[in-house]
């Protein structure tokens, strides 16, 4: 996974809890004088190991602390692919044009980075649904960065998951403030 994730992970660390917590979070993960780079990239494992790390010091549960991060992130990965993004563009654009604008041209141009393999599909005037299928299963995540859209767009929510027996999630996004 790309770098600018777990250079970001320990933004929101430090930010949430403080610069000792996320050095004893290295060491309880075992990855003690660890040093991220946003031009690098890093196992995947790295982020999990890091989150159950957390969650081990601060009780709060891995999945909450992976749907705060979600959000926490937004903004950085805007302003990374801002030159992707069009500005006239409301939050349910940039959802339905993800793959197409955004993912495809990461893909591309960043070997190392796999972004998800995701379908938002036009439920309703207000609604979206998402289907979740990656196999790093994170939906969690998912939530967060929903979220965390909706608050870049100064959109208010609604976010239900409902995970399938296949392991796949699909989350439906209703847009209460959409025009
Ligand atoms: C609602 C919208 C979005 C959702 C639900 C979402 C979800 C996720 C999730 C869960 C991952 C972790 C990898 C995985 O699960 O396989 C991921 C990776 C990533 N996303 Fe998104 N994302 C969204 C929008 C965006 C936007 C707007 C950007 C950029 C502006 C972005 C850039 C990235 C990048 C760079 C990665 C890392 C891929 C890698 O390093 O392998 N995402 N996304």
């Amino acid at each position: 996974m790309y770098g600018i994730f777990h250079v970001e992970i320990q933004h929101y660390i430090e930010t949430q809890y403080g610069r000792d917590l996320w050095t004893a979070i290295l060491k309880r993960a075992g990855l003690k004088n660890r040093i991220y780079m946003t031009v690098s990239t890093y196992l995947d494992s790295e982020v999990v190991e890091i989150m159950k790390a957390a969650s081990d010091l601060t009780g709060v549960p891995v999945e909450t602390l992976l749907e705060d991060f979600g959000a926490f992130i937004v903004p950085s990965l805007m302003n990374t692919y801002e030159p992707l993004i069009d500005p006239k563009w409301s939050m349910a654009d940039l959802l339905l044009n993800l793959e197409e604008a955004v993912y495809r041209v990461i893909r591309t141009r960043s070997p190392g980075a796999h972004p998800p393999r995701m379908t938002f599909e036009r439920v309703g005037p207000h609604q979206l649904r998402l289907h979740y299928d990656s196999p790093r299963r994170l939906p969690a995540l998912a939530v967060g960065f929903v979220k965390g859209i909706a608050v870049y767009y100064d959109e208010t929510v609604d976010v239900q998951t409902q995970k399938n027996p296949d392991g796949s999630v699909d989350i439906m996004i209703t847009m209460i403030t959409y025009g």
